[in-house]
């Protein structure tokens, strides 16, 4: 890790001596948390039927969505304090920071500069000095171009042929972007290519992939920021001997093997012709590298124009950001929500769910956006943080869900918030199923949040014809508490710009709550631990060799007993 006094803070790669704030010293927290002790007796039915103008108070129309945050448990006095959090940590003055590419991501000393990215204004983009849109627009430039090579069929393969099949090799950031936009936009494509992605190390994956296509008719595009990722490293290896087995020819690769990397180095290494690779920058974080060549996978299935579209809501979203008053600002209103539901109202998870097939990737891709930048348990100074950082976040289409864990929603002893996302046109049109769908995803927040007590059950049993002793033995169990709070976003639809828009509006919300909980968010060391040992471990596995007697006695035994079995 980077050289850190115990204690330092680095702003900026400015070593700071004053302590950071916590937020829970600062006169809002206190504020918050005095206030929540108020809110918590109170039911979100109650607070609707008080108040008329709820709806209208909380909730925000953009242009491809409407977000309504109206069934949390919050009041105006609610929202004003949290306001207030927000001005006291100085959310704007890091806002800023940010689109001018200081240095926030201060334990890698770099800019966090996704922004930049889908940035359609004319004004240059200074990063470490220099201008950095044009190597942007001419990265741009060429995914377009390879695009539309391969799309027209002007590029063959090594027999001539033109390609139909695109195999994207990458995991976590360089995987599930490209995977979920792909899929959350599949129906707009022409289907002119098979869009294959291969993440995991478990051979299963690839070999499933590889035994379906011809080598002939491939094109391999190997993203990785860093070009060390074993899982990444190990897939690419496999492809290129299936290739090789093949082709024959070293030259032919050059035909059919693209790579996204910052590391030209060990990507000219791997065998990639240099023309066949797309750079990205170390100022874009592995999980907010879409909008980069990272993309280009995305390029390839849909064509450029609707890449555009998505950098095009995405940048909408980055206007809004910084621009609208707080209070109207979605990210950061949504941000907020989280923060009261996390740390005052002390909520642990918070689930996603999508009401639209289209987004059944997009759970999985916020999981690392958000877990990854804000799973975090030290602040600036590295001091151990004593309030809740990022819950766990999880989730699945909406509608699946609702027939597996919504029983743990509705009736579980945990109350978990959740984001309902669904669009008003569907994507696909099929006779009578689109409104069957959404009266779903309108009457489970509705459910959620009204829920029934003891006497509209007995009401509706008896109504029913149920006897009285009957009722009186099941009636503690269907009582639905209620209370449960959640947001709902609902599109115009799923398209290119709405879907850059609502991902632009996760990044910030994530952005903002880690200025808030006063921890990095564009780090993420804490997955290397984990990857160093199995680097260790790797070696040990051989069944002729000795394994480290080291090792605490669980994992040794685990280790030995696998490699006895493993040899029986
Ligand atoms: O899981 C850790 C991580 O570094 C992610 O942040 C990143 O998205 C992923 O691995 C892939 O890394 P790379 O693009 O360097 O292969």
């Amino acid at each position: 890790m980077i050289g850190v006094a115990p204690n330092a803070l680095f702003v900026c790669g400015v070593e700071m001596t004053n302590p950071v704030v916590r937020p829970t010293d600062l006169p809002t927290w206190k504020t918050l948390e005095a206030h929540a002790a108020q809110m918590k007796p109170q039911h979100l039915k109650d607070l609707f039927a008080a108040d008329d103008a709820r709806f209208d108070k909380f909730s925000l129309s953009l242009p491809s969505f409407l977000f309504d945050y109206s069934k949390n448990l919050i009041t105006d006095e609610t929202k004003a304090a949290l306001l207030a959090l927000a001005k006291e940590s100085d959310v704007e003055g890091w806002r800023s920071k940010m689109f001018a590419a200081d240095h926030i991501n201060a334990t890698e000393d770099r800019a966090v500069m996704h922004v930049a990215l889908r940035d359609k204004s004319s004004k240059p983009i200074i990063i470490d000095g220099a201008d950095a849109r044009p190597a942007i627009d001419a990265e741009l430039e060429r995914m377009r171009k390879l695009s539309e090579k391969l799309r027209s069929g002007a590029w063959t393969g090594y027999t001539g042929k033109t390609i139909t099949d695109i195999v994207s090799i990458g995991i976590g950031g360089s995987n599930l972007g490209p995977l979920m936009v792909c899929e959350a936009l599949k129906d707009y494509s022409d289907k002119r290519f098979n869009m294959h992605f291969v993440s995991n190390i478990d051979g299963v994956q690839i070999s499933d992939v590889l035994s379906g296509l011809n080598p002939e008719t491939t094109l391999f595009v190997i993203s990785s920021k860093t070009f060390t990722t074993q899982e990444t490293m190990t897939n690419a290896r496999t492809a290129e001997q299936w290739f090789m087995k093949a082709a024959g020819d070293r030259a032919a690769i050059a035909k059919h093997f693209v790579a996204v990397s910052t590391n030209r180095k060990l990507v000219t290494a791997f065998g990639i012709a240099e023309e066949n690779i797309f750079d990205m920058w170390d100022w874009v974080g592995g999980r907010f590298s879409l909008w980069s060549a990272i993309g280009l996978p995305i390029v390839l299935f849909l064509g450029y124009a609707l890449f555009d579209e998505l950098l095009q809501g995405a940048y909408e979203m980055d206007q809004h950001f910084q621009t609208a008053p707080l209070a109207e600002n979605a990210p950061v209103m949504l941000a907020l929500v989280g923060i009261w539901n996390r740390n005052f109202l002390g909520y642990p998870a918070h689930a996603l769910l999508p009401y639209d097939q289209c987004l059944h990737r997009f759970p999985a891709y916020m999981q690392q956006a958000e877990m990854e930048s804000n799973g975090k348990s030290v602040n600036w100074a590295g001091e151990e943080i004593t309030y809740g950082s990022v819950p766990l976040v999880w989730g699945e289409v909406g509608i699946n869900g609702q027939h597996a864990f919504y029983q743990m929603l509705h009736q579980g002893t945990d109350i978990i918030p959740a984001d309902f996302i669904g669009s008003i046109a569907p994507t696909v049109k099929v006779e009578g199923h689109h409104d069957a769908l959404m009266a779903n995803f309108f009457a489970q927040t509705q459910a959620l949040m009204l829920g029934i007590d003891a006497d509209q059950v007995r009401r509706e049993l008896s109504a029913k014809g149920v006897s009285a002793e009957r009722i009186e033995e099941i009636v503690e169990h269907k009582v639905h508490r209620g209370n449960r709070p959640t947001n709902t976003f609902l599109l115009n639809k799923v398209d290119a710009r709405s879907l850059g828009a609502l991902i632009a509006l996760y990044e910030h919300k994530i952005f903002v709550q880690g200025i808030i909980w006063r921890i990095h968010s564009f780090d993420q060391w804490g997955v290397e631990l984990g990857k160093v040992l199995a680097a260790g471990i790797q070696p040990e596995l051989d069944t002729g060799k000795a394994t480290n007697p080291k090792h605490d006695a669980s994992t040794r035994n685990l280790i030995d007993f696998y490699k006895r079995m493993k040899g029986a």
